[in-house]
Parts: C-alpha cells; sequence; structure tokens
C-alpha cells in the first residue's frame, strides 16, 4: 500500500508532485527511483500490513485468486508481488502440478520473499524474478491466470500495466487485480480518512516510513474509480472486466478476462 513512496520519490528528486497513473508520471519516475523507495520500506512492510488491516489483507488475497480461477496444474503470474503473500495463495492454488511466476522490481522485497518461501512452502515451485510490470519478461499467450496486488496504483503507467497483464495471459485467462478503493459513501469516507490519519501514519512513523505513508489519502483520490478501470482495462483489450468492492469501498477488485473460450 505504497503509492505515496512514488510521490516521495519524485517530491526529493525534483519537488514535483505525481498524477498516479498519468503519462507525465513516465518521463518524470524513473524505474531505479521507484525501485528504491521499495526497498527502502521492505523491512517494514509485512509487518505494517498485518497491523494495519488486522490480518484482513490475507483474506483479500484469497478471494484475488478465487477470482483469478487459478485451478491445480495452471501457470500462474503475480506481478508486483512484493514479499509474495499472492504468490504463495496461487501456489497453493495451482498445487504441486501448476508452476507460480512472481515479479517485483524491488530486489529487497524480492529477498524477503524467498527467504518466506523458504520458511514457509520449501515445497513449492515459485519462480521469483526481477522484472518490470510495464515490461514484463514473457512471450504473449503464457500463463493460465495472473493477480496483482497493491500494484497497479503504484505503477507509473497504469493502461501500460493492463496492457501487459493482457499480452501475457492465455485467451479466455483471467486477471484478479487488489488494491485500495475510495468508497462513494460518505460514511465510509470518513471511516477510511480515520483509518489512514489515526492508524496508518503513526504506526508509520513509528516504524520510521512515515512519509511513505502519509500520501495514501491523496493517491487513493487519484486512483481511477472502478468503472475507470474497468473501461481502462477494456481499452487494454480485456474482453470482459468487472469491479467489485468490499468493506463499504474500501477496497477494490477488477476481474478482468481476455478473449477466448472461459473457463469454468
Ligand atoms: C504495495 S506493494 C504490494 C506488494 C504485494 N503484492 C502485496 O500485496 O503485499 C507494491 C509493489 O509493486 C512493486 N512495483 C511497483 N511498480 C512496479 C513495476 N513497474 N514493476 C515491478 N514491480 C513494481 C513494488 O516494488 C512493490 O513491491
Amino acid at each position: 500500500m505504497t503509492s505515496p513512496a512514488l510521490e516521495r520519490a519524485l517530491q526529493e528528486s525534483d519537488g514535483t508532485e505525481i498524477e498516479a497513473g498519468s503519462k507525465s508520471r513516465e518521463t518524470e519516475v524513473t524505474p531505479d527511483r521507484v525501485q528504491s523507495i521499495f526497498n527502502h520500506i521492505a523491512p517494514v512492510y509485512d509487518n505494517l500490513n498485518d497491523r494495519l488491516s488486522g490480518g484482513l489483507h490475507h483474506i483479500w488475497k484469497q478471494m484475488a485468486v478465487g477470482w483469478s480461477r487459478a485451478q491445480p496444474g495452471d501457470r500462474a503470474l503475480d506481478v508486483c508481488c512484493g514479499s509474495g503473500d499472492l504468490a504463495f495463495v496461487l501456489a497453493e492454488a495451482v498445487g504441486k502440478s501448476g508452476s507460480v511466476t512472481a515479479v517485483d522490481f524491488s530486489c529487497q522485497l524480492l529477498d524477503a520473499a524467498r527467504d518466506r518461501a523458504q520458511l514457509e512452502l520449501p515445497a513449492s515451485a515459485i519462480d521469483w524474478l526481477e522484472g518490470d510490470a510495464l515490461a514484463l519478461p514473457f512471450e504473449a499467450d503464457c500463463f493460465d491466470a495472473a493477480t496483482m496486488g497493491y500494484g497497479l496504483r503504484n505503477l507509473t503507467d497504469i493502461p501500460q500495466g493492463l496492457r501487459e497483464l493482457h499480452r501475457v495471459l492465455k485467451p479466455g485467462a483471467t486477471v484478479a487485480i487488489l488494491d485500495m478503493h475510495r468508497p462513494s459513501s460518505p460514511v465510509f469516507r470518513a471511516i477510511q480518512d480515520w483509518y489512514l490519519d489515526a492508524l496508518v501514519v503513526p504506526a508509520a512513523t513509528e516504524l520510521g516510513v512515515k512519509s511513505e505513508y502519509e500520501y495514501i489519502a491523496p493517491s487513493i483520490d487519484r486512483f481511477p474509480t472502478g468503472d475507470e478501470q474497468v473501461r481502462l482495462a477494456r481499452e487494454a483489450g480485456f474482453d470482459r472486466a468487472v469491479h467489485y468492492t468490499t468493506i463499504g469501498g474500501m477496497m477494490g477488485f477488477l476481474v478482468a478476462t481476455k478473449r477466448g473460450t472461459e473457463r469454468e
């Protein structure tokens, strides 16, 4: 949940604020700069996520894997894998006859994921790859299912990230994308603002990463709404796209399927 990290990267470099997912960011934010921010928060990332969601993010990640329709024997992909939560759930879904490839461009978060894999799922076949979500290092049409958790909001070019997911999925395959979402209800907006101000920022301050987390609220404000995400997915080539929300609209799932024979 670290889009603020991107903002800080840019502010540190030239004092300009980033427009999330905008074209202008492509020229303003270099991958090196963004990578270094995610590497910086790597040591506290899992701890903060667990504390701040009360563990609920694990349930949402299970839901995302369910929406992706990953099945035993599949070749599955998790993009922006971070420390590996979604890749671990995907590995359970595809079983020993399947395989999971997990991609991120933060080498420190990938190291954390590899360490966790050795401890938590030593027998799983997860391939941890350093790579760019905007230029995935795979041929077209090669994955049966894909996930992305809290990655889309952090991409410097959201349409390109969606095009890449569409390109690497097999016809009929589905990607499920989990991210934070701005509720339309004023009551839930107030609850989300309170949660960010009263819980997230103080906890991040305690762990020395305040500036990376205090801009979550504006980053969610700039993130495309569910309807806009559906439109972007269709423009990226997906045949079907649906956006679901949970906990009063504070969390969202974009589920997009590539044209082809749809799986059961
Ligand atoms: C908020 S974290 C989410 C990590 C994990 N998916 C989770 O749900 O806990 C966002 C991740 O996106 C990665 N990321 C952002 N832009 C990326 C890009 N262009 N290519 C690859 N990874 C990227 C970051 O390195 C970071 O690990």
